[in-house]
């Protein structure tokens, strides 16, 4: 097994490769222990190398068997094969040259599924980051583009489905019980993009038309049986390359795009050209298993992939450090789907909770880093939040700062420009500031600076003058590696509303440069006037959350109550609400503290109830209001020295305070908002769904009995309501007979459908309270749970450790100790998984000094273990930092 050999990558020492590969010739002939792969790579030279410089190749845990320049052996004097690279002498000076590498690979014992390796019996890969060179002796970096041909061989009866990127060329019948087919992918790639799936797998299949009048075939590929839960993602696909087509302009330019849906994958999916490869997870749904959120996640996931083709695949990195160029752009691209297939509102409030659970802990703690980072030593453990979700945020700013035309002039230009080209950042921005005329050189830091920005706001209003004044301030905290930072430029999108809800019309203002209601904030300290206002205005910041940061500024709750009640950004109306439930959450934890009484605001009770209760605002969006800040934003907002018990009994004691005020209300939404007629999984039927669960749940605390759990779990019909009862009952009741009922009965029920078991084991780890530690161990040995599958892993240790504040933080420190064995143990099967998992722990410093004191110790236990992986040694070290 390697250890530790991950050495730091830096941005700087980047360098273009010394040979150009031309074309590359696969020939796999499969085995699950045996398999053999041939790889002929044309290189030439480049233009001013040295005629000496070697040709060194990336690789990775391989058996060479072969090595031949244009069809001769190397001789042995030529060459040497490490660890990680092969090194090969003598090569032409500037004539076109073939290397054959011939290796053997065992699929089946691929535990780290990098590479290419067996899942349900089929042959898959997963090549994104360094996977390729752990298939062959490769320059594996994504500036290197070429051609690929592809020629599949293996047994007929065992994989009569053999698929690679592309279009097919054709295939026939060996005569010895084994097949070939070959196919040709036209569009240079690097490597990361390979793919190839080979079993037996049942399809789906449809068709779409380009713009432009191209035929494309649509293909699903699923387990034999599951086809029909593959009709969602069908409809999801066919929707996103039309609005790629109407939004951004872009067409398919291959004759057949292919989704493959396995099982076992370390992350969300994969992007292969032509050949997506996909958790199985992000594919399957129907109204019997899968909850809405699964509906979503999968219009979301279909289209994120979807989209990279232009987005990453035409334009791809220059490096790995250039990752958020592809993932921050296409997640911006895949929100702005779903905000148009959806309500647009509901789902920025989405985008923002996570951004602010996900993103802003892992900025603050010791794990963070820029949204282009500029060293690594590990680059699967740069696939997080903030290079997919900050990056996300920091392109909707450029959208906001330029406005919607020049923003679309400014993508324009990059597909003109860069299409074919592994580029960077800097590219990226030249092309909105060529588009635009505007200098984005301070905005850039964005991509540099780490840590979430504080903006401070305080405003004076002159009666005498009729002014307003605002003071706003921002300070950026350091990061690891960055100590101090320069002020950048934030566009906060605001309004100044007046006592009867109407909002002002400033006749002047001084100070700041303000587009529309975008107010240019770039100074560390700037004071804006505005002239012309009536009476003392409640300003209203931070609109549709124009800007990723904290925005601290002291309001009463009626002030935030009125935004609440006239705002005409919706997303500011939630913002308010959400904002008027952190201050109170914050106080009541504190109050849980010192033993002394919680207080609910009044001010909050009717706020929320008003919201909840009013008809003329879309459902999904009052379950939204309804849905209180969490565990984990409360400790954000709290900082330090935090006491996850505390913060629980604090937020029980508000919900219990809402429950009992406004159990008329909530009967009233159970009642009001049932559905009848067969299920459907739209925006709007999910949103009635939600606010129907919401009134529940709050029923359900009131009550104090699990009846009314029971019935709903007896009287579900679709997995949206079944789970949220499961999880109401298996929450609040945890011993409760009805709960033990429910959780047998739904474990037999689904017993034989993966994903919904994943549900089970997450709702019973997710369990308030220090005794789930014991649940969660006793479920480690139950026969449905399964080490070696990555969903099965997530949905109970890492659920347990992610979502579970007061039963991961136990006072005793065993949640730190048990994850710590865990991660030891998936760190020898499955180093990814293990270090992904062990993020969980990335908030660690901000908890009192007992818990904090446990966790070091949990942490130094990891660190101290032999043979750690590259993976999992990065993240610790940089927590122990
Ligand atoms: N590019 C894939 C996606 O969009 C993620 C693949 C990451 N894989 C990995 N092993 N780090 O979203
Ligand atoms: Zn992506």
């Amino acid at each position: 097994m390697r250890t530790n050999t991950g050495q730091i990558v830096h941005l700087e020492n980047y360098r273009p490769t010394d040979f150009v590969l031309e074309r590359v010739d696969l020939t796999f002939e499969l085995d699950p222990r045996e398999t053999k792969v041939e790889a002929r790579m044309i290189f030439h030279r480049r233009e001013g190398v040295s005629p000496s410089a070697p040709l060194v190749l990336d690789g990775d845990e391989l058996t060479m068997t072969g090595l031949l320049l244009d069809q001769v052996a190397v001789p042995g004097t030529l060459y040497e094969a490490t660890d990680d690279t092969l090194t090969i002498r003598g090569l032409p000076e500037a004539a076109p040259f073939e290397i054959t590498v011939t290796t053997a690979l065992s699929p089946e014992t691929n535990t780290k599924l990098m590479g290419l390796y067996r899942t349900s019996d089929v042959y898959c890969t997963q090549c994104e980051a360094e996977g390729f060179r752990r298939i062959t002796y490769f320059p594996d970096r994504p500036d290197v583009l070429a051609v690929y041909t592809v020629n599949i061989i293996a047994d007929k009866a065992s994989a009569p489905l053999l698929l690679s990127n592309g279009n097919y060329l054709g295939g026939a019948d060996m005569g010895d019980g084994r097949h070939f087919a070959s196919w040709f992918d036209p569009h240079p790639k690097p490597s990361y993009l390979f793919a190839l799936v080979a079993g037996d797998l049942g399809v789906v299949e449809d068709a779409f038309t380009t713009a432009s009048g191209r035929d494309v075939a649509l293909k699903i590929y699923v387990e034999h049986g599951k086809e029909p839960r593959a009709a969602y993602a069908m409809d999801a696909l066919k929707r996103s390359m039309k609005w790629d087509e109407e939004v951004f302009g872009r067409e398919y330019d291959l004759d057949i795009f292919m989704i493959v849906a396995v099982s076992d994958f370390n992350m969300g999916a994969m992007e292969n050209k032509g050949l997506n490869i996909f958790n199985d997870k992000y594919v399957l749904a129907d109204p019997e298993t899968a909850t809405d959120a699964d509906y979503a996640n999968i219009e979301a996931i279909i289209a994120h992939e979807y989209f990279h083709n232009w987005t990453g695949n035409r334009i791809t990195c220059r490096d790995w450090f250039q990752l958020c160029l592809k993932e921050g752009l296409t997640v911006y691209r895949d929100h702005e789907f779903s905000a148009d297939m959806r309500s647009r509102a509901v789902k920025r409030i989405a985008e923002v909770r996570h951004l602010k659970s996900e993103q802003f802990p892992e900025d603050a703690g010791p794990l963070a880093h820029p949204v282009r980072p500029t060293q690594y030593r590990e680059i699967n453990n740069f696939y997080t939040t903030t290079v997919y979700e900050k990056g996300s945020e920091v392109t909707r700013m450029i959208a906001t700062i330029l406005g919607r035309d020049l923003f679309k002039k400014g993508m324009d230009l990059y597909f003109e420009r860069h299409d074919g080209q592994a580029v960077t950042i800097e590219d990226f921005i030249a092309c909105f500031e060529a588009a635009s005329g505007r200098d984005l050189k301070q905005f850039s830091l964005w991509y540099h600076q780490a840590g979430t920005p504080l903006v401070t706001a305080t405003g004076t209003y002159d009666a005498a003058r009729q002014t307003y004044t605002l003071s706003l301030e921002q300070t950026v905290p350091p990061t690891p590696g960055q100590s101090s930072k320069a002020p950048m430029h934030i566009p906060l999108r605001f309004g100044l509303l007046l006592p009867d809800g109407s909002e002002a019309r400033p006749s002047a203002v001084s100070g700041a440069e303000i587009t529309g209601d975008v107010l240019h904030l770039t100074e560390r300290k700037q004071t804006v006037t505005f002239s012309g206002i009536p009476s003392e205005p409640v300003p209203s910041f931070n609109r549709g959350f124009s800007a990723p940061v904290n925005l601290h500024l002291t309001q009463s709750a009626e002030h935030r109550a009125l935004i609440a009640r006239h705002e005409t950004d919706l997303f500011a109306r939630w913002q308010a609400l959400n904002a008027m439930a952190l201050d109170n959450l914050v106080k009541a934890a504190a109050e849980a503290r010192t033993g002394q009484p919680i207080d609910c605001d009044d001010a909050l009770v009717d706020a929320l109830l008003a919201a909840a209760g009013d008809d003329r605002l879309e459902p999904a969006f009052r379950s939204q209001v309804m849905s209180l800040p969490s565990e984990t934003d409360i400790g954000r907002e709290i900082g330090s020295n935090n006491d996850p018990d505390a913060i629980y009994a604090g937020r029980q004691a508000i919900l219990a305070a809402i429950a009992t005020a406004g159990k008329d209300t909530f009967a009233r939404l159970v009642n009001e908002m049932s559905l009848s007629g067969p299920f459907r999984p739209d925006a709007d039927s999910a949103g009635r769904r939600a606010l129907r669960n919401s009134g529940l749940s709050y029923l359900v605390y009131a009550d104090g009995s699990p009846d009314k759990a029971a019935d709903a779990f007896s009287s579900a019909n679709n997995m949206t309501d079944l789970s949220q009862a499961l999880t109401l009952l298996a929450h609040r009741f945890p011993d409760a007979r009805e709960t033990a009922d429910a959780l047998a009965v739904f474990k037999k029920r689904f017993a034989d459908n993966a994903l919904v078991i994943d549900k089970w084991f997450a709702i019973q780890a997710t369990i308030p309270g220090a005794s789930t530690l014991d649940r969660v161990r006793a479920l480690m040995s139950d026969p449905l749970f399964n080490a070696s599958n990555p969903n099965r892993v997530r949905s109970l240790v890492g659920t347990f450790a992610f979502a579970n504040a007061t039963g991961f933080n136990r006072i005793d420190g065993e949640g730190y100790r048990f994850l710590a064995r865990q991660i030891l143990d998936i760190d020898t099967r499955n180093p990814q998984l293990a270090a992904r998992i062990l993020t969980s722990m990335r908030s660690w410093r901000s908890l009192e000094k007992i818990r904090a004191g446990h966790a070091r110790s949990a942490l130094e236990e990891i660190a101290r273990a032999s043979n750690l992986s590259a993976d999992v040694s990065d993240i610790v070290d940089r927590m122990l930092k």
